[in-house]
């Protein structure tokens, strides 16, 4: 049986990209966030994931006005990043896993989430940046990715509790696949951040932190918070932390944090970072 074994919520900010391609990432100003993922790095060296059900947002690379998929499940056999404006990254493509996609959008539709079926797209930094974060500058990305989209650009955005549903039903989905699969689910994007706007540059430190305590233990709390208090808290681009509760719901009813780090600015946005373990 497929099992998901760990949760991982990162940043995707695409100055770390930047950072990792150009051998930055032990300077003055990127050394201490890449210190805060050199736990999870070496962590990731031993749990040896065969797949990871990674959760981000699209910045209009794969869609844009003509089609704003809610949800959306990669179930092709692999995706090239993106190019966003200065071409693509120079990052290994990545592999997916269409059979156990496939039985995941199954079994998704069948518990009522009307997920989007993508064959074929180009993935953003809101995928390719955590995985540098979390796995450095391999030759081959060492997992399987299945990329799991959400809108959180043009509202109307899905809310929190509707992210840790699917959760749920992505663990389901999961439990459900017949092939011993050691599985982690990410959630990307956040923490505080406003791209734009007379708010540009916000940032809320204490919310920030409030929210990755919430993540622990039952987390019951976090399902309920409302989009308008994402936006007033943690500015526009906030609300793609969102994306964390579908992660924090396919690990149960209880978690136990095994690693965690915060650090205030990278460009625009606040870092955060957690390592998560279902602790039923
Ligand atoms: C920045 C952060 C993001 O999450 C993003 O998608 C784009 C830019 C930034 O802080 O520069
Ligand atoms: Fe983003």
């Amino acid at each position: 049986m497929a099992k998901i074994t760990a949760g991982v919520g990162s940043s995707h900010v695409p100055l770390l990209g930047v950072a990792v391609d150009q051998g930055k990432t032990q300077d003055d100003y990127f050394g201490p966030i890449f210190a805060g993922y050199e736990w999870t790095r070496e962590w990731e060296k031993t749990e040896k994931p065969d797949v990871i059900v990674l959760v981000y947002n699209d910045h209009a690379s794969a869609f844009d006005m003509k089609i704003v998929p809610t949800f959306a499940i990669g179930t092709g056999a692999h995706y090239k990043p993106a190019d966003e404006g200065w071409g693509p990254r120079q990052v290994p493509d990545v592999e997916g896993h269409p059979d156990l996609a496939w039985h995941i959008a199954q079994s998704l539709i069948l518990d009522d989430f009307d997920m989007t079926i993508i064959n074929e797209m180009d993935v953003d930094h809101g995928l390719t940046v955590p995985l540098s974060m979390m796995f450095g500058t391999p030759d081959k990305w060492p997992a399987k990715i299945i990329p799991l989209a959400v809108n959180v650009v043009t509202y109307p955005v899905p809310s929190g509790n509707r992210c840790w549903a699917l959760g749920e039903a992505i663990k389901r989905a999961v439990e459900s696949f017949p092939e011993d699969l050691n599985v982690q689910i990410w959630g990307t994007g956040g923490m505080s951040h406003q791209l734009q706007g007379p708010r540009a540059g916000l940032l809320n430190r204490e919310w920030d932190n409030k929210f990755l305590d919430l993540l622990v233990g039952d987390s019951q709390e976090a399902r309920a918070i409302p989009h308008i208090e994402y936006l007033r808290e943690t500015g526009s681009e906030g609300i793609e932390m969102v994306m964390w509760l579908i992660m924090r719901g396919a690990l149960g009813k209880t978690t136990k944090c095994l690693h965690r780090h915060y650090h205030i600015p990278c460009s625009n946005t606040a870092i955060g970072h957690i390592v998560l373990e279902p602790a039923d």
